[in-house]
């Protein structure tokens, strides 16, 4: 095993040994015009928390609209994907949406990858009593940048899982990038495919609600990439300098959010390091991309995928794709 992973129990950790280049990218990215803050630096352990408050909030319809569509069509989308020997869940969180996929699919192994290492075990731990001739595996990986899964996964049939929309947070040109090298994971692996739920463009009163919520919990899970960096770096980010933005970007086909500097300010980044911060100027931290069914299809297709199968959620509010 190559240095920087560190085997800890049933977890493989492939982010360690980054924190240098960690650092250099977070000040490059706040030094930038506009400032960036890339949407990984949610998930810490309240973030992770956060995150599990949205998908309960009335506004956030994305969480329930895909569970309640897989549990319509669970049986043909299992039945679909064929036998599944490695389900590979791309994102997983606390693992709860795989965990319903699990007794249908009935793999051999779990494979569970997130950028959330201490969610992650505990997730884990949770589910092995449940399902004791699943062999579970951790991988603690940014895959923002590389899907590096090859020496992980063996030779079977393995069923990608990206559920929850997260591949909004992709440009489009990104999403293909990444679409590509999951079907390069799915092409030596015969039987292999791709699960994914994709949000639809909408209305654009329901998404601004969405993503900002009147019990301003999607504000605090904003603010609280600011606390994040804070302990982690130690920058010193007033959090209630900041006021949370979000909304459709209809012509970019996107949500954006960002953090809004409410007055002139002066941040330290560590050492001499500062950056200023114009009274209304931005930190954008998040896109959430929207597409139209034809306009997902067709970045699959580019990605390599050419049997593709989808299921729509009443209103057509919501997809799910099974590509192979
Ligand atoms: C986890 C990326 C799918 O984009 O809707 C929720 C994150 N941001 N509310 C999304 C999020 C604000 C979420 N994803």
């Amino acid at each position: 095993m190559p240095d920087d992973k560190v085997a800890a129990g049933r977890i493989v950790d492939l982010s360690a040994g980054r924190q240098r280049d960690e650092r250099a990218e977070v000040v490059a990215r706040l030094l930038d015009s506009p400032a960036t803050i890339a949407p990984r630096w949610f998930y810490d352990e309240l973030g992770c928390a956060l995150y599990g408050a949205i998908c309960r909030l009335p506004e956030y319809y994305p969480t329930r609209t895909e569970v309640a569509l897989f549990r319509e069509h669970r049986g043909a989308i299992a039945e679909a994907a064929g036998a599944v020997r490695q389900f590979v869940d791309l994102g997983a969180g606390d693992c709860c949406k795989a965990e319903s996929w699990l007794p249908f699919l009935e793999p051999a192994r779990y494979v569970a990858v997130d950028i959330a290492a201490h969610e992650l075990r505990r997730a884990l731990d949770r589910m092995a009593p449940d399902f004791p001739s699943v062999e579970m595996l951790g991988v603690v990986a940014d895959f923002q940048h590389g899907l590096p899964l090859d020496d992980v996964l063996d030779e079977r049939a393995a069923l990608f899982f990206y559920p929850g929309s997260s591949i909004g947070n992709f440009t489009p040109r990104e999403a293909v990038a990444f679409l590509r090298e999951v079907h390069g994971l799915c092409k030596p692996r015969p039987g292999s495919g791709l699960l994914i739920g994709v949000d639809a463009k909408k209305d654009r009163a329901l998404l601004d609600a969405a993503y900002d919520d009147a019990l301003g919990v999607t504000a605090a899970f904003n603010r609280n990439a600011l606390a994040h960096l804070n302990r982690r770096f130690g920058f010193d980010f007033a959090l209630d300098a900041f006021a949370h933005r979000g909304f459709y970007n209809e012509s970019a086909g996107r949500v954006e959010m960002h953090l809004e500097s409410k007055g002139e300010q002066v941040v330290r980044l560590g050492g001499d390091t500062v950056r200023r911060f114009a009274r209304g100027e931005r930190i954008h931290t998040e896109n959430s991309y929207k597409y139209a069914a034809a306009e997902f299809e067709a970045l699959l297709a580019e990605a390599g995928f050419d049997r593709v199968r989808r299921w729509t959620s009443p209103g057509e509010s919501y997809f799910a794709f099974l590509a192979a």
